[in-house]
């Protein structure tokens, strides 16, 4: 099997440190991959389920731009819909009619959705519905969960991050996931102040296995949060349109106030969206929040062209499926190699853990000599499946995994 080397990504990578902060910054940084020497740093090329790095070398893609990329690079309806809009106008002066339609499908596929407002970024409505539940409360406080992201606001980031002060965090309360008594606890103390409740849908941290909602979990913590009177918000920027097209929530069975969605929304394409209830409307009205490139028509047009074909397509239910496959497949090539796969989260966005090191080295050298065989693998967010994948794609990436294990072995033993 042919090993991947990155002199030109490496070369690119030297330029960028002379005039970028960290060269690459963000979720793209080499911070958290290791080996680092196993990845490439630059790309100029992706099609369906593949990239291709400056070297030329050709990867499976098992982060699909970190979730955006649900449908495949360059999907015909999507590059159609937003080609056709680009031609006509993209920044203008005044809104899209493209922006109502696709306020309007929201509404119709998201049944928490009474109204749909849009931004670019996943921040940029987490952001927003905050202000809103703050607005609709006349309170402070928002209870989050420890490890939970939510973007790079300062508020949104763990107390002590560079350049963050302690005013940011004043009126953030982290508690555990699935935890209700911990729930109960703020809402006894701090009860009269707590403006909402954000939480992803289930729990997606990095380094961590993935944790499903417990049975009854979101019902119970909604009942409380409301009869205190505060708002409740999904943020789903990072699951949205992977798990039900309704929202994740519809997936697991319950109703919040508000959603955020963003990521796999347009397909690549830069969109998001807060969606929520008659009852926030008012609030969402009265609220200041906009950016210059807010209002891009293009964005909604593939946006639109997105979500019917994935509608179309049955999308998530594809995507559960191929997920199933790779990860049982992977999980019988490590025990064929006499190692222990953890496979945890949702199929569609899958966090793998090898349960045979606690010190994370051994999962990291595995997904490092997956990724220089073709098959792009990180080792410490979740993966994600997209509808361009094929059966074809895991059956390769099955005989890749097979052969990073053989290569693992021969280093670590076990
Ligand atoms: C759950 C979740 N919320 C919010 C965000 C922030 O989105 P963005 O990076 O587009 O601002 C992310 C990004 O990864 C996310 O995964």
């Amino acid at each position: 099997m042919n090993i991947y080397r990155y002199e030109e990504s490496n070369k690119w990578f030297d330029r960028a440190v002379k005039v970028i902060p960290c060269g690459v910054y963000g979720h793209f940084s080499p911070a958290p991959y290791a080996p680092v020497e196993a990845y490439p740093f630059f790309s100029n090329k992706a099609d369906a389920a593949r990239f291709w790095d400056v070297d030329g070398n050709e990867f499976i893609d098992y982060m699909c731009a970190y979730g955006p990329m649900v449908l495949g690079y360059n999907h015909p309806a999507v590059e159609a819909a937003f080609q056709e809009q680009h031609s006509l106008s993209d920044a203008n002066s005044v809104a899209s009619p493209r922006m109502v339609e696709l306020a309007e499908l929201l509404c119709d596929l998201v049944p928490v959705a009474e109204w749909a407002f849009f931004a670019r970024n996943g921040a940029d409505v987490t952001n927003l519905a905050v202000m809103v539940a703050r607005a609709a409360t006349g309170r402070d406080k928002v209870i989050a969960i420890k490890g939970g992201y939510h973007g790079t606001s300062p508020w949104m980031q763990a107390p002590g991050h560079h350049g963050t002060i302690a005013d940011d965090h004043q009126h953030v309360i982290r508690i555990p996931w699935n935890d209700l008594n911990a729930l109960d606890q703020v809402l006894a103390e701090h009860g009269s102040q707590v403006a909402a409740f954000m939480a992803s849908p289930y729990h997606h941290p990095i380094f961590e296995d993935n944790v499903l909602p417990a049975e009854g979990y979101w019902q119970a913590a909604i009942d409380k949060l409301h009869k205190n009177g505060s708002v409740v918000i999904v943020d789903d920027v990072r699951a949205g349109f992977r798990l039900h097209l309704g929202g994740s929530n519809e997936h697991y069975g319950f109703k919040p106030d508000m959603i955020a969605f963003s990521k796999a929304i347009a397909n690549g394409y830069a969109l998001s969206a807060l969606v929520g209830t008659d009852a926030l409307r008012l609030d969402a009205a009265k609220v200041f929040h906009t950016g210059s490139f807010w209002y891009c028509a293009g964005s909604f047009a593939a946006a639109i062209a997105c979500l019917t074909t994935l509608k179309a397509e049955k999308g998530p239910e594809r995507m559960r499926v191929l997920g199933e496959k790779l990860t049982s497949g992977l999980r019988d090539v490590a025990a064929g190699h006499g190692y222990t796969l953890v496979v945890s989260g949702e199929p569609a966005m899958p966090y793998l853990r090898l349960a045979d090191d606690d010190t994370l080295m051994l999962q990291q050298a595995w997904c490092g000599e997956c990724t220089r065989r073709g098959a792009f693998f990180t080792s410490h967010h979740n993966w994600f499946l997209s509808t361009a994948h094929t059966d074809g794609d895991i059956e390769k990436t099955l005989q890749i995994a097979d052969d990073a294990f053989k290569v693992i072995k021969s280093e670590f033993g076990h």
